[in-house]
């Protein structure tokens, strides 16, 4: 398990860390509504991790994910990129389930 859906601001997201360098791998999910979806905290643009306070995801109308290193906005149901330096491009998904309350790393 991740974090249960009622762990997350509505709308708002969190990060996730795993392993140690190099072999570290980070991600971040993103509540909205009854539905919560996931990316690499990886920005297409100069693949840095987008937050730069932790968890803080979105832009200030939180309607959109936001890379804070240069700004670029991301649609929240796909990761797709609609305004910044990487417009078009796409944050990489990953799937996940809510069972019973509970964020999951889906089963492939
Ligand atoms: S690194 Fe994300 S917009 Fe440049």
């Amino acid at each position: 398990m991740l974090c249960r859906l009622s762990d997350l601001a509505d709308p708002g997201g969190r990060g996730f860390t795993f392993g140690q360098f190099p072999q570290q791998f980070s991600m971040f999910v993103v509540r909205q509504g009854d539905h919560a979806f996931a990316y690499v905290n990886d920005c297409p643009h100069a693949r840095s991790p987008l937050d730069w306070v932790p968890d803080q995801f979105l832009d200030h109308s939180r309607t959109y994910i936001q890379c804070a290193t240069h700004g670029a906005r991301f649609r929240i149901n796909d990761g797709y990129c609609v305004s910044g330096p990487c417009t078009g491009d796409a944050l990489k998904p990953i799937s996940i389930a809510i069972r019973k309350g509970e964020v999951v790393i889906a089963e492939v």
